[in-house]
């Protein structure tokens, strides 16, 4: 087993750049990316993960302007390029590198058994790409290739970063190393799985063909009120303990939303509320925070848009920086893999 304690800790995430930011998104991952940056003795890179949004069609003019307004969003909800290292995955060719010794290193059995494999190939497996197969390969490679050993993203990925597990570890027995660290997933908050609006089995997410479903992050006032108002709820009121929710998943999910907008917990929600709370009451006071903390972060998002140039400048940065990271451990990796030149 690693010796975590000889790795620096340092922090690495990802987001797609493949349109359409959700509340999902932010709750799940942006806002704990925020938090970490904040936290002292913490490096942080965060990166816009291009080569993992084209293992499906992507317009090409439409993957320009969603990764800058991923970029935007980034800084828009906290992330500061001074303190973090912000980049596009395309541009630290380390990362495609690193992904190739992998494919090398993981199975396919273990490959075939990824759930989001199975629900993004669906029945037509035989004509899905090979890289988004491949995909979780180059996931653990955008992680070790920093020996990243903190990784904070919603409850959705945490069999991708198993995997990275796996990964690490083969790799480590095979060549009787103790190069990569077993990376640690950071699954943390009230809102790890933020649900579709209109149906609390679903996740929200992007790709749901119900746009009241979900709340865009780039969604005015009006469009989050009426989106919350109409969210699917049962009749029943606001409970006195979170173990009122358990059946209760749209519910569950409303307050879970609201803990994570006002940082508290969703006990904690419950108590200022008081049980009994009807949902016509809860509701409206959602959608008024939920307006108050994402409207600033959307005003910042189109502003920053208006100067594509600054935001490329700012990538260009982040990418120098991480491939000085980057580089020696992928100089090593060659040498124990033994290829000559490294
Ligand atoms: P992606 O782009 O699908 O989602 C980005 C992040 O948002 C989280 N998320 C959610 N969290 C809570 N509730 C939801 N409804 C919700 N929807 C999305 C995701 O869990 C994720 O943290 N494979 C990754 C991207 C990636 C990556 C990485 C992440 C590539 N390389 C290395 C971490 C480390 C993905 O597709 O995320």
């Amino acid at each position: 087993m690693t010796d975590a304690a000889k790795f620096t800790p340092r922090v690495l995430s990802g987001i797609q750049p493949s349109g359409g930011l959700t509340l999902g998104n932010y709750l799940g991952a942006m806002k704990r990316f925020v938090e970490m940056q904040d936290e002292s003795g913490l490096e942080t890179l965060y990166c816009m993960v291009d080569l993992h949004a084209i293992t499906v069609w992507q317009d090409p003019a439409a993957l320009t302007r969603n990764t800058r307004e991923l970029a935007a969003g980034y800084i828009a909800a906290g992330l500061d390029p001074a303190k973090s290292i912000l980049f596009n995955q395309s541009q630290v060719p380390e990362h495609a590198q690193l992904a190739w010794i992998f494919n090398c290193v993981a199975r396919m059995g273990w490959m075939g058994r990824m759930t989001q494999w199975k629900d993004k190939a669906g029945k037509n497996s035989e004509n899905a790409s090979l890289g988004l197969f491949a995909y979780p390969a180059l996931m653990a490679a955008d992680i070790l290739i920093y020996h990243a050993t903190h990784v904070p993203v919603g409850e959705d990925q945490k069999q991708h970063l198993e995997l990275t597990r796996d990964i690490a570890m083969k790799f480590n027995h095979d060549y009787g190393v103790d190069f990569f660290p077993i990376t640690e997933p950071v699954i943390e908050g009230a809102a790890t799985r933020v649900m579709s609006l209109r149906d609390g089995s679903k996740k929200m997410s992007k790709s749901d063909p119900s746009d009241m479903s979900r709340i865009n992050m780039t969604d005015d006032a009006d469009a989050i009120a009426k989106k919350i108002r109409k969210a699917r709820t049962d009749p029943d009121p606001l409970p006195a303990t979170t173990d009122g929710l358990r059946d209760r998943a749209e519910a569950r999910n409303l307050v879970n939303i609201y803990a994570a907008l006002a940082e508290t917990s969703p006990q904690a929600v419950l108590e200022e509320f008081g049980a009994g709370t009807q949902f016509g009451t809860f509701k409206p006071a959602l959608a008024e925070l939920a307006v108050e903390k994402l409207s600033p972060i959307s005003a910042e998002m189109a502003r920053l848009m208006d100067d594509p140039a600054e935001i490329d400048r700012m990538l260009a940065d982040g990418a120098d920086r991480a491939r000085e990271i980057a580089h020696p451990i992928l100089k090593r990796t060659y040498e124990i893999v033994g290829m000559v030149g490294a």
